[in-house]
């Protein structure tokens, strides 16, 4: 037995709140239809796939079937239901906290949980959508954003935000107390979302923007748990530098400590100079809107740039860019050892009508975990696989080659990327070997991983 369940899809797309529309959700569909007056406002819609132009004011709907309940644009503003997930968790704290609520922790990992989070996280989080239980609570929400305010991170705080990650539930409820619901957002490593002043990180935090805040920016701040993945910002902050001196749009960052735990604050690409929300979307969101999907790297490189070609919907305005983009994103990935360049971990920004890959995000050399040590999260140009008729699996090499055709390269313009990244790539060892928290042991596997793969791309 189940009853229908109703909310409002809100969004500050083109600088004031707007309702672009309502969801329901029955036991077996979900449901949204846009509102009149939005169609009006020629603005992006739910996502790529579910635009306005392609529905109008016809009903949209899906059925609910594993891994998503929702329209895969929303499903993406719950965080995932794994039991040490830092944003669920907080999420379900707060849900267990708020008085005048009944609410079961019995079983945390059912769709009556995640409708729970979504309703007091789903707003102002990562992209355009706020989802609301009712207009009014938008309404409000819109109306009353607090006054910003920048606080030291002093102890006044008070919370150990430490012994947080432990998750000594003490902590949390203050957490809590002082920042509220905080925003969705998703990926595995615990991070939160804030506002710094624009010139950079000085200390002080604020909650993220709802409005136009002259003088502050919207950041994600990761967190560092360095049992687990020891050293891990400052490898992302290499990461991110590489990327950048290849030519990459790479956004600001600032490594801090936040209550003497490393962290990194990166600028948002989701949100422009006045604050106001950019729409975007991974590719995860993007292709399970249009085809089954099981998970966020259940799917080909070679099978992106074809979807760029031959998608009905528009992914990116500039196709040959694109597949030049993905290209050279994956040899990057390749000589930076980050082996988890999926789904999840590409966005198309649409920009004044323009779409395009987003800037670079997580781009981390994650092959210095052991855990995951891979070359490749999802298959590329068929490599290690043996053809029919064929007595040899495909080697790297020809890999690289069969991708590079399949986004639409020819061998010059293949082999003056493959240079270029080699060049530019050319001291990461080196500057791998200096960075002071990665232990020895998470840089020797890094380096010997990437300098096998350089070898290969140079033959
Ligand atoms: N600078 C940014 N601006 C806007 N959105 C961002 C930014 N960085 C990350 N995001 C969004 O937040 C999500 C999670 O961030 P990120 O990929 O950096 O973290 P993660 O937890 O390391 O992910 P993973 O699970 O891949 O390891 C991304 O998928 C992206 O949608
Ligand atoms: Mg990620």
């Amino acid at each position: 037995m189940s009853t229908d369940r109703e909310a409002v899809i809100w969004t500050r797309l083109g600088g004031k709140p707007n309702r672009m529309g309502r969801l329901y959700v029955t036991d077996k569909e979900c449901r949204f239809s846009y509102d009149e007056n939005y169609l009006q406002l020629d603005l992006p819609g739910l996502g790529i796939v579910y635009a306005p132009e392609f529905y109008g004011n016809t009903t949209i709907s899906r059925e609910r079937k594993k891994p998503f309940d929702l329209f895969p644009p929303i499903q993406s503003l719950i965080p995932p239901r794994q039991t040490d997930n830092f944003q669920r968790n907080l999420a379900l704290k707060y849900l267990q906290t708020k008085k005048n609520k009944q609410f079961s922790s019995s079983d945390t990992t059912n769709f009556n949980t995640d409708w729970e989070i979504l309703k007091i996280s789903g707003h102002g989080g990562i992209g355009h959508l706020d989802v609301f239980e009712n207009d009014s609570s938008a309404e409000n929400w819109y109306a009353n954003p607090p006054q910003h305010e920048l606080m030291e991170i002093s102890d006044e705080l008070g919370f150990s935000l430490k012994q947080f990650m432990t998750w000594f539930e003490e902590d949390i409820e203050v957490f809590i107390q002082t920042v509220g619901p905080t925003p969705s957002v998703g990926g595995a490593i615990p991070k939160l979302l804030l506002s710094i002043p624009e010139s950079g990180w000085d200390g002080r935090i604020g909650l993220p923007t709802r409005e136009k805040t002259p003088g502050i920016i919207d950041i994600v701040l990761k967190f560092e748990q360095t049992t687990r993945y020891p050293g891990i910002i400052e490898l992302e902050m290499l990461a991110l530098e590489m990327h950048r001196e290849a030519g990459f749009d790479v956004p600001r960052y600032w490594p801090c400590f936040f209550k003497g735990m490393p962290a990194l604050a990166i600028e948002r690409f989701d949100r422009d100079q006045n604050n106001t929300p950019l729409c975007s979307e991974t590719l995860y969101s993007i292709l399970a809107s249009g085809i089954p999907l099981n998970n966020h790297y259940d799917y080909r490189y070679d099978l992106i740039a074809r979807a760029i070609d031959v998608s009905p919907v528009e992914l990116v305005s500039d196709t040959v860019d694109a597949k030049h983009h993905l290209f050279k994103r994956l040899i990057m990935a390749l000589l930076t050892g980050n082996g988890d360049l999926h789904l999840e971990n590409l966005s198309i920004s649409c920009n004044k009508n323009i779409k395009s890959f987003s800037r670079i995000y997580d781009p981390t050399p994650m092959r210095a975990y052991a855990q995951h040590d891979m070359l490749s999260v999802m298959p590329f140009g068929e490599y290690g696989e043996t053809p029919e008729g064929s007595e040899e699996a495909i080697s790297l090499k020809q890999a690289v080659i069969r991708f590079a055709k399949n986004c639409g390269l020819n061998k010059t313009q293949r082999k003056d990327i493959i240079n270029d990244c080699l060049e530019k790539t050319s001291e990461f060892s080196l500057r791998v070997g200096e960075l002071k928290t990665v232990p020895d042991e998470n840089k020797e596997r890094l380096i010997t991983k990437t300098e096998f793969v350089r070898k290969k791309l140079q033959e």
